[in-house]
């Protein structure tokens, strides 16, 4: 088996750090870079841990395989510049960057209902993130589009808490295409992410909420 190195972003979220936890497991990625804003105190044998700005970063990293799990909220981030910041330009500049030094496939999390047009913020802005990733010709990419996600979160979110009451009546009578709009475990997230990355088909890939699902 020829070994692969990874960089991951996003690797302190929730999905992120699942995913984490799987690529350091896995025998096929043999280091694992991490960009960071502080320091985690997390040590492994094959972690490589890099505070960075992300603002400023003009360099990449060795990586076969680059997975994008970062994400914010308008109410953390409290303007849309800072919103478009976290969730299109950082990944699409690293994106560049690394396809420039020779990353192979990168993988990243965007939306449900992302769309380039849309009226609605959040997900013209995933759209848009979707757009300029696909517009790269990265041998390959696989966008994920998850609905709402559930997991164990330390931080807390307003209405969360309500939301997974309510997903959890709702998910068992969302079947065929409305099963794109069920909650998703994390953990489904991360699985898949490791799933398609080794598969590694060409060209690009949008994978759906519904497929994700198959993961848990
Ligand atoms: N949550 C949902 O229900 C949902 C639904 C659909 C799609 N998504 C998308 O799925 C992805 C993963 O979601 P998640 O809930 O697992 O993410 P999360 O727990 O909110 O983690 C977000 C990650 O992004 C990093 N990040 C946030 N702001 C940053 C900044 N200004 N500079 C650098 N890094 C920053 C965080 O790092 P720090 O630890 O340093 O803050 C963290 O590692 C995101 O793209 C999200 O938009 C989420």
């Amino acid at each position: 088996m020829q070994q692969r190195k990874a960089l991951l972003l996003g690797a302190t979220g929730l999905t992120g750090s699942l995913l984490l936890d799987r690529l350091l497991e896995s025998e096929l990625y043999s280091s694992v870079t991490i960009y960071v804003r502080k320091a985690t105190g997390r040590s492994h044998p094959k972690l490589i841990e890099e505070c960075i700005d992300f603002d400023t970063i003009q360099t990449a990293v060795e990586a076969d395989d680059v997975f994008c799990c970062l994400g914010t909220t308008i109410k953390t981030a409290k303007t849309r510049e800072a919103f478009s910041k976290v969730d299109l330009h950082y990944p699409v500049k690293i994106a560049r960057l690394q396809l420039d030094a020779g990353s192979k496939r990168f993988l990243a999390i965007s939306s449900m209902g992302a769309n380039p047009h849309s009226m609605v913020f959040y997900s013209r802005t995933k759209g848009l993130m979707e757009e300029a990733l696909q517009r790269m010709d990265y041998p390959s990419l696989y966008i994920f589009r998850p609905s709402f996600i559930v997991g164990n979160r330390t931080e807390k979110r307003a209405g969360e808490k309500m939301a997974i009451r309510i997903t959890d009546w709702i998910n068992p009578l969302l079947a065929g295409p409305l099963r794109n709009y069920a909650s998703v475990k994390a953990t489904a997230i991360a699985d898949a992410m490791l799933h398609y990355a080794t598969q590694g088909q060409s060209g690009n890939h949008c994978i759906l909420s519904g497929t994700i699902k198959n993961f848990e």
